[in-house]
């Protein structure tokens, strides 16, 4: 379960993790406003809900019968931003809820160092039930998936989706690369921005990679207008 947290102190947390000592350029740089994202036509799109009520009691792939919820994703429809991980672990098969164990308590650090609370953003997973062990998602299991993802991607249309890891990366850019050469530059999803980045269980295994994680979100932040502080 995740313990209550702090959004000052997971701000603070996270920059001295990724080598930020000098905060007072968050509240005073001039970010300039972000381009306008290529005009896409809106396509037919279902609400969340309407979403949510076809996907029932979801008997598509061989996850159902050991799963204890559906993890379908939190966060407004009209998030600006939307963060995709690969499937829920225990803890968020018990509660119904994305990233809600240790990952969950870095990205919602990540969250908040980039000007957001975690209620702000989108949350969601390439696929929606636990891969039992918490092994990896199978293709057939992420192909059983994969519209009700696209789905909410179409619904919300955000400025930018953060793909988590390999899985989200690879699903959503459609390319096969692995992750460490996916991300750093976006890519794009029905013309929505998307950068992928580290996910927080391997950033948890190696946190010398988080300096690159915040770079990637730091991109993203430019592109959204949020301020972006130095590091020395
Ligand atoms: N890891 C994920 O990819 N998703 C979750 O919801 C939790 C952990």
């Amino acid at each position: 379960m995740t313990k209550p947290t702090d959004p000052i102190l997971d701000w603070l947390d996270f920059f001295r993790d990724v080598g930020v000592t000098d905060l007072s350029a968050a509240s005073q740089e001039q970010v300039p406003a972000p381009p306008a994202l290529p005009g896409q036509p809106k396509p037919a799109t279902l609400s969340l809900s309407a979403i949510r009520a076809d996907l029932g009691d979801c008997r598509r792939c061989k996850l159902h019968p050991t799963r204890t919820n559906i993890v379908f994703g939190v966060g407004p429809e009209n998030a600006e931003l939307v963060f995709v991980g690969e499937g829920p672990g225990e803890n968020e098969d018990l509660k119904g809820e994305p990233f809600v164990g240790r990952a969950g308590e870095l990205l919602t650090k990540m969250i908040v160092a980039m000007g957001y609370k975690r209620q702000e953003v989108y949350i969601a997973n390439v696929v929606k039930c636990r891969p039992p062990g918490n092994r990896d998602p199978e293709p057939d299991e992420i192909a059983a998936c994969r519209p009700f993802l696209e789905r909410q991607l179409d619904a919300i249309r955000p400025k930018v989706i953060v793909a988590l890891g390999a899985f989200a990366a690879q699903l959503i850019t459609g390319s096969t690369d692995r992750i460490s050469l996916l991300r750093g530059r976006f890519h794009e999803f029905r013309g929505i921005k998307v950068m992928p980045t580290f996910h927080p269980s391997y950033l948890l295994q190696s946190p010398s990679k988080k300096k690159e994680a915040w770079s990637d979100l730091q991109q993203v932040m430019k592109l959204l207008g949020k301020p972006t502080p130095r590091r020395d």
